[in-house]
Formats: structure tokens, C-alpha cells, sequence
């Protein structure tokens, strides 16, 4: 099954919607994982997810939405966690790239959400940026697994994290002529721990490199992990539909 277990298509980078998720599924992308980022996506992400049977919802505030979040904002994101078509706590993280000046304010919302993660028995949906060993700890506390969404590290903290019970987000970043770590990453861990993502609208795979991305351009993605693999573009869409099923309610 072809799914894009990560992506945003509540971006305003977008005219509509609605025309994405069509243009989609169109295109044979069969599960769409539309991620909030803050309370405001995560409540749209819920409505759009009750009109598509393809589309399903992951809730949460991102590292990047911290500031000014109230105790009634993760109440709200816990309240519609409840949604049968919420599969997961996401897109939660920590990114010190951005800035380590609100690191506090960071782990404060990331423990937030794990903890509803882990009280409604959720995977989590988990942005990474130069945070490894802080994510690491937290994941590892609150016992939860889910995805490493559009993975960057290297071979041995992709393999600590599939340890832990995670999946390695792949996405159009492996299509990129000078991106060897993530083709090195691909090369050496089982197709088994892979679950594939655009991250619409951004991060598109070549040949549209630049342009904005729609989870109809995960057939590059799947073909560029079948090269690495020595496997068939069929094989990939299997078992990376085989992997994110076992995680996720889908
Ligand atoms: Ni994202």
C-alpha cells in the first residue's frame, strides 16, 4: 500500500486543499497522514481526515509553535486526540537548529505530547534537528514508538532509533544528487524499519526539486529506494505499507 505518512497539506503554501488531497489520491496514493503543527492544523487536519476515507490525522505542536502554548492548548490537542481517525501524536520534536533558545520551552511541549502519546496508546510522529540524544531520552522515557520523520543522522542513529521501535521517515531528500548520508542510511538498514514521506509542500524529489510537493510525487521517492535496494518499486510500496500499518491504524 502507498502511503505518505507525513505531510501538510494545511500549509498556506497551498490555494486548496481539497485539490491536493484529490490530486493524490488520484495518483494512487492510497493512506495520507496529514500532520498538524500547532492546535489550529491539528483541529483541520481532524475535519479534513472525516471527509477522505484515504486521509488520516496526526495531532501535536511542534517545536517550532511553542511559544505562548496554554495548559488549554494540549488539553485541546488531548480532546481530539480521541477521533477514531487520529493515528498518531505528530509532528512533535525538538529542533535545536532553529534555536536552542527556547530548548525549555521545546522538552516542556515534547513531554506534553508524549504523555498523551503514551496515555491513548499512539505512535508519535517525531522531528529531529540536531537533538538526537535529548529525542532519544524522551522517547526512550515515555516508552513510545512511531516514525523519525525525514531522518538526517547517520547509520548508527538510524539503527538506535529502530532499536527503540521507531521507523526511518524517508523522503524526497533521498532523491538529492548530493545527499550520500541518507542514501548510506537507505543502503544499510532493512527495508522493514522504511515508512515514506513527501513532507508536503516541502522538501519536493527530483526531477520537481524546488517546486511545491504533493504526496503524488512519492513515486520518485520509491523508486530511488528500490535502486538502492536492489528491489522492485513494487517490493518498496509493499513493505513500507506492510511497516506503517503495523505501527498505525490505518
Ligand atoms: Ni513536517
Amino acid at each position: 500500500m502507498l502511503i505518505d505518512s507525513h505531510c501538510h497539506l494545511l500549509s498556506s503554501e497551498y490555494i486548496d486543499v481539497n485539490e491536493e488531497i484529490k490530486k493524490a489520491i488520484a495518483s494512487g496514493v492510497e493512506r495520507i497522514i496529514i500532520n498538524g503543527i500547532d492546535v489550529k492544523s491539528s483541529i483541520e487536519a481532524v475535519e479534513l481526515s472525516k471527509k477522505y476515507k484515504e486521509v488520516y490525522a496526526a495531532v501535536g505542536i511542534g517545536p517550532e509553535n511553542v511559544y505562548d502554548v496554554t495548559e488549554s492548548d494540549v488539553k485541546k490537542i488531548e480532546d481530539i486526540s480521541l477521533n477514531e481517525k487520529v493515528v498518531a501524536i505528530g509532528e512533535i520534536g525538538l529542533d535545536y537548529y532553529w534555536t536552542k533558545e527556547n530548548k525549555d520551552a521545546q522538552i516542556k511541549i515534547l513531554k506534553s505530547m508524549l504523555k498523551i502519546a503514551k496515555k491513548r496508546k499512539l505512535p508519535v510522529i517525531v522531528h529531529n534537528r540536531e537533538a538526537t540524544d535529548d529525542i532519544y531520552s524522551y522517547l526512550k522515557e515515555y516508552n513510545v514508538t512511531g516514525i523519525m520523520h525525514c531522518f538526517s543522522g547517520s547509520v548508527e542513529t538510524a539503527n538506535r532509533f529502530i532499536k527503540l521501535g521507531f521507523l526511518i521517515g524517508i523522503g524526497g531528500v533521498v532523491t538529492f544528487k548530493n545527499a550520500k548520508k541518507v542514501k548510506d542510511v537507505v543502503k544499510n538498514i532493512p527495508l522493514e524499519a522504511i515508512s515514506l514521506e513527501t513532507d508536503s509542500p516541502y522538501l519536493t524529489p527530483e526531477p520537481y526539486r524546488g517546486k511545491k510537493n504533493n504526496p503524488d510525487k512519492l513515486p520518485f521517492i520509491v523508486s530511488e529506494i528500490a535502486k538502492l535496494k536492489g528491489v522492485t518499486n513494487a517490493d518498496v510500496i509493499k513493505q513500507t505499507g506492510t511497516n506503517v500499518r503495523s505501527k498505525f491504524d490505518l
